[in-house]
């Protein structure tokens, strides 16, 4: 779908939406229109519950065409979130409605003057995100499935200020959308190798990439990550992205994602079911890749790298063991105590590697870390640990920008000693209780002094219900929110 931005007039064609306030208060345009079909507006919004609460709809079926009435409440909750919403919900409604073009009046209402081309930029963002689909493995499509609607035109004042912002949108969309692609993929598609090519592709949009395989790793010694894909025919890599914006020679900040291609737990066998959703196990990597994606897009001025470590963790002949003691890039040793504490292994490595490498300002790990994260914050906020206060705090207001929720978990040296080992320097698995914070303990081991955070979202990269802007299946969850705080904090003004 295209979104287009013109001047607030009548359009010629297609449906329309319109805006409504609390007690079926229409706004000028509306008034007009209802008095060009006889009042048929009023007479609607009388005959049905519609009242104008905050995202209430109403279809109308005029002689003029298709008439939605789009409950805005009292106004004062409307900022560029709530339009995005907006922007989703009426994408949801008209999508294969059999309708190709809608238009959307943008009109001022009292008390929300200021911004107003920023929130109708939000709106067609929130629009673009719903759109997405993921059917290419679909060989029938009924036809009341498929999307008719090409075209939105979002019609405000000061329109090409609207458009501006809204190119930088569509190239966070952009990478939201790879996110989504990479964690949908099948795990017989999408294996560590195939990851690689995936991102290979990302140097068309100006970004370095380089692959290391098995051999290089072993180089540099990185037999925790290593041991997690050694029961697997699939070789292990780990692919390095860098994205240069900003000041030469200036330090960069760093991402660093769990690239777990599927996660069967190993030896220590995951149960059959619910296995399968297991392919997006590489849900961190997938946004560390998108996040890219959208920086380079958006030709952010910041020096910026991406390092995901890709791996199947797989139960084999060749596979890792409980009780096996690996040694990391970092020298320390680990007990495998469960071969299903896979992802920590991995990001040791690749943490390590991304400090002693590139000296970063920072490093943020994303990774679906711990189903304990799901027992403890459900599918509403991302639990994360860090030990910067500055960079938490930059990490919430960024959230909270837009409209992604993170909640701060502790560390402390009481969970950390949970992680020592009686034979090597650590262990992989801790006690049940407090597991999401242990495994992040075991992370911190590997920062040494940088500022970090881990982000566990493992309740956050899939969902099986819509929402307004994000449709069920794989959300692109988090890469606003690291767009977001790249551009508040680490871009040249
Ligand atoms: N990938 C899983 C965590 C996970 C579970 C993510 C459910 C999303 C949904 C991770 O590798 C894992 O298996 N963690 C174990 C750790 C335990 C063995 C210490 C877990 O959470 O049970
Ligand atoms: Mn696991
Ligand atoms: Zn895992």
């Amino acid at each position: 779908m295209q979104v287009s931005f013109g001047k607030l007039e009548w359009p010629k064609m297609g449906a329309l939406v319109l805006g409504v306030l609390d007690k079926r208060k229409l706004l000028p345009f509306g008034i007009e229109l209802d008095e060009n079909l006889d009042g048929l507006l009023l007479a609607s919004m009388r005959s049905s519950q519609f009242t104008g609460k905050p995202h209430q709809t109403l279809v109308i079926f005029s002689p003029k065409g298709r008439i939605v009435l789009y409950g805005l409440g009292d106004g004062t909750n409307i900022n560029e979130k709530w339009c995005e919403d907006a922007g989703g919900n009426i994408n949801a409604l008209l999508s294969n409605s059999g309708e190709k073009t809608v238009s959307v009046i943008f009109e001022n209402h009292p008390g929300s003057e200021n911004g107003i081309e920023l929130r109708a930029a939000h709106f067609g963002f929130g629009a673009l995100l719903r759109t997405y689909r993921f059917d290419k493995y679909k060989t029938k499509i009924k036809d009341d499935q498929k999307p008719t609607l090409k075209t939105m035109k979002i019609l405000v004042d000061f329109h090409q200020k609207s458009k501006k912002h809204f190119i930088e949108l569509e190239a966070v969309a952009e990478g939201v959308f790879l996110t989504r692609d990479l964690v949908t993929e099948p795990p017989n598609v999408l294996f560590p190798a195939s990851f690689a090519k995936n991102l290979e592709k990302l140097k068309q949009d100006g970004i370095k990439v380089e692959v290391l395989n098995e051999k290089d790793m072993a180089k540099l010694g990185m037999g925790a990550l290593l041991g997690v894909g050694q029961g697997s025919s699939r070789e292990s890599k780990l692919v390095v992205m860098r994205w240069n914006g900003g000041k030469r020679g200036e330090k960069p900040i760093a991402f660093v994602g769990k690239g777990v291609c599927f996660d069967t737990g190993g030896i220590s066998l995951k149960p059959a079911s619910g296995m399968e959703d297991m392919k997006w196990d590489m849900g961190g990597a997938a946004v560390v890749s998108g996040l890219m994606k959208a920086l380079a897009g958006r030709k952010a001025k910041a020096n910026v790298v991406g390092v995901v470590g890709l791996v199947e963790n797989m139960p084999d002949g060749e596979a890792q063991r409980p009780g096996d003691v690996v040694t990391s890039m970092s020298g320390q040793t680990i007990e495998i105590i469960n071969t299903d504490a896979e992802g920590r292994l991995v990001l040791a490595d690749a943490l390590w590697y991304t400090n002693q490498r590139f000296k970063p300002k920072f490093m943020i790990n994303l990774a679906t870390l711990t189903g304990a994260m799901l027992v403890a914050l459900g599918q509403v906020n991302c639990g994360y640990f860090s030990n910067d206060d500055t960079l938490s705090g930059q990490l919430d207001a960024a959230a909270s920008v837009v409209g992604e929720g993170v909640w701060r978990m502790p560390l402390g040296e009481e969970y950390n000693k949970m992680m020592d080992s009686d034979i090597a320097d650590m262990k992989n698995a801790g006690p049940r209780f407090g597991g999401s914070i242990t495994a992040a303990c075991f992370l911190e081991r590997f920062v040494e002094k940088c500022p970090w955070s881990h982000m566990d979202i493992a309740g956050m990269a899939w969902s099986s219900k819509d929402a307004p802007t994000v449709p069920k299946g794989g959300t692109g969850w988090g890469v606003r929110t690291l767009n977001q705080l790249v551009k508040a904090d680490y871009e040249l003004k």
